[in-house]
């Protein structure tokens, strides 16, 4: 096949550009470990906070041991703002919008996903010692802008584990599809 000379340059600039995206994707996939959250699970959002899942917000640990974390998005506030979280350990967050949909996102960390009301996202990651924003990344209202919290992630040997022990009840349904 004949191809004009431009016509192949910029076939082989399309390919470098490809190799390039997707090397792009790949590296922040595997190497920084972002992923979309995948967890499927449903709930009223207006019955959020009488949810034995969301009744009580914040960090606790499982019977097994594992660090939960229940936030709740709501114009224009993340209930509660502050966590307290041990460093270095794997922490599992469950968020949901009682209203509009938010953007859970801590800052300077792979944490971060969409809070859509009627859903509960999920994702699970782990935090170097320090303190992180976190922010509302999808545009939810005149308030977006200040809807703020912090995460400050403690030595291991300096956390405290809250006093009340709970399993985050497996609360809503698990949609089939
Ligand atoms: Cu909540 Cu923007």
């Amino acid at each position: 096949m004949k191809a004009d000379l431009y016509e192949r340059i910029w076939g082989w600039a399309v390919g470098v550009m490809l190799v390039f995206f997707f090397a792009t994707l790949a590296n922040a996939a595997i190497g920084h470990g972002f992923h979309p959250p995948s967890h499927v699970e449903t709930i009223d959002p207006r019955k959020v906070f009488q949810s034995n899942q969301f009744k009580k917000q914040g960090v606790s640990v499982d019977p097994g041991g594992k660090v939960h974390v229940t936030v709740i998005g709501m114009m224009f506030t993340w209930m509660p703002g502050e966590l307290v979280v041990p460093a270095e350990t794997p922490i599992t967050f469950h968020t949901t919008s009682v209203d509009v949909i938010h953007g859970f996102q801590i800052i300077r960390s792979n944490g971060q996903s969409m809070v859509i009301p009627g859903y509960v996202s999920q994702f699970t990651t782990s935090f170097a010692p320090g303190e992180y924003l976190i922010a509302c990344n999808e545009y939810c209202g005149v308030g977006h802008h200040t809807m703020a919290g912090k995460l400050r992630a403690v030595p291991r040997s300096e956390w405290k584990a809250p006093e009340v022990v709970t399993a985050p009840a497996a609360g809503g349904a698990h949609a089939s599809h």
